[in-house]
């Protein structure tokens, strides 16, 4: 490939469209994601496909009463469907987070697929069950797509009472998240003798740790995985701040440490997406880039963290 001083290269292209889309808006029709298919992977227990990035919320969702940021906020989360995001994650724990998303859902133009995931946070069956109907209502969603209990809390309690929501048709999955490495021994024991289909705990290149026991466990049990802190809040970043992104990654079309950072987490084979939150539109369509092209195998896997350990 021709890569003289005068030439644009594709990265470079993509990065100009990128940071034009982010200061300008996306042109319906004209943007990255157009023809392209984003990249999806199987939920094992029923077969049905989910694009391998979807989107946090904590924190950065977290803004009632404010037009400035919430205005902004519609952009994101139009841009999150624009490129063929499906999977939101909330909870109640994040403030005012399932309020604007739920507004936001109603006023974002654009075609929407939504997969509704939040979680339930509290303990005792009673207050389980009136907090997952008041994030329904917040929502604004006939059902939740995914119910998740949230860090393990009371999960003996709101596990039957998700077991029976599922059998009504109330929700389509139950999972359980945990993060920071925080549970594993009661998850591993948990995943292995109770069902569900989904399981959250965070996984990124700087913190493999769930790669010995919870990973291999949940392939083997057929458990969906969601990456969480794919980022690591964002420390990832602090670590290649002003280190260049290696040309031998353009083979597996990454255009920038973002998507490196994604591309690695869902590229494992028993993870089946990512959900990194970000509070700006380029950001948003950064990491959505890392939903198209094509994921790592596992030679390149280990060359990515040899190069990310040697950082
Ligand atoms: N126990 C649980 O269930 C649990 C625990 C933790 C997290 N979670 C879920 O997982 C989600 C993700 O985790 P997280 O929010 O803690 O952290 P994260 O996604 O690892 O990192 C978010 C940080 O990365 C920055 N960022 C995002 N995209 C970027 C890009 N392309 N380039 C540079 N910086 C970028 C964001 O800043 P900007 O806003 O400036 O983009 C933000 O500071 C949460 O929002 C939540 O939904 C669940």
């Amino acid at each position: 490939m021709n890569r003289g001083n005068n030439r644009i290269g594709r990265r470079q292209l993509l990065k100009l469209i990128a940071g034009l889309a982010g200061s300008f808006w996306i042109t319906p029709g004209l943007s990255l994601a157009a023809g392209r298919t984003t990249i999806k992977k199987a939920i094992p227990s029923s077969g049905e496909l989910l694009p391998v990035i979807g989107m946090g919320s904590s924190g950065t969702f977290d803004a009632a009463g404010n037009k400035e940021v919430i205005a902004n906020l519609e952009k994101v989360l139009g841009a999150f469907f624009e490129y063929g995001g499906t999977m939101i994650d909330s909870s109640p724990m994040y403030g005012s987070s399932e309020q604007v998303i739920g507004a936001l859902l109603k006023t974002v133009s654009g075609p929407q697929t939504l997969f509704a995931a939040t979680k339930v946070w509290t303990d005792g069956k009673a207050s389980g069950i009136t907090q997952m109907e008041l994030s329904r209502k917040l929502w604004g969603v006939g059902r939740f797509d995914l119910m998740q209990i949230h860090n393990l809390r009371d999960w003996k309690v709101h596990l039957e009472t998700l077991k029976a929501m599922k059998t009504e048709g109330k929700i389509r999955y139950i999972g359980i998240t945990t993060s920071h490495g925080r549970y594993h021994d009661e998850l591993l024991s948990t995943l292995s003798n109770y069902p569900f289909d989904f399981v959250q705990l965070s996984y990124n290149i700087g913190n493999r740790e769930v790669e010995k026991a919870l990973l291999p466990l949940a392939a083997e049990r057929g458990i969906a995985v969601i990456a969480n802190r794919p980022f690591a809040r964002g420390n990832l970043f602090r670590q290649t701040k002003d280190k260049p992104l290696p040309d031998w990654t353009e083979a597996f079309g990454c255009n920038s440490w973002g998507q490196f950072f994604l591309k690695y987490a869902v590229s494992h084979p028993a993870v089946t997406c990512a959900i990194p939150a970000t509070s700006k539109v380029h950001h948003m369509i950064d990491n959505m880039g890392a939903g198209f092209g094509v994921l790592p195998d596992k030679a390149m896997r280990k060359k990515m963290e040899d190069h990310f350990d040697a950082l």
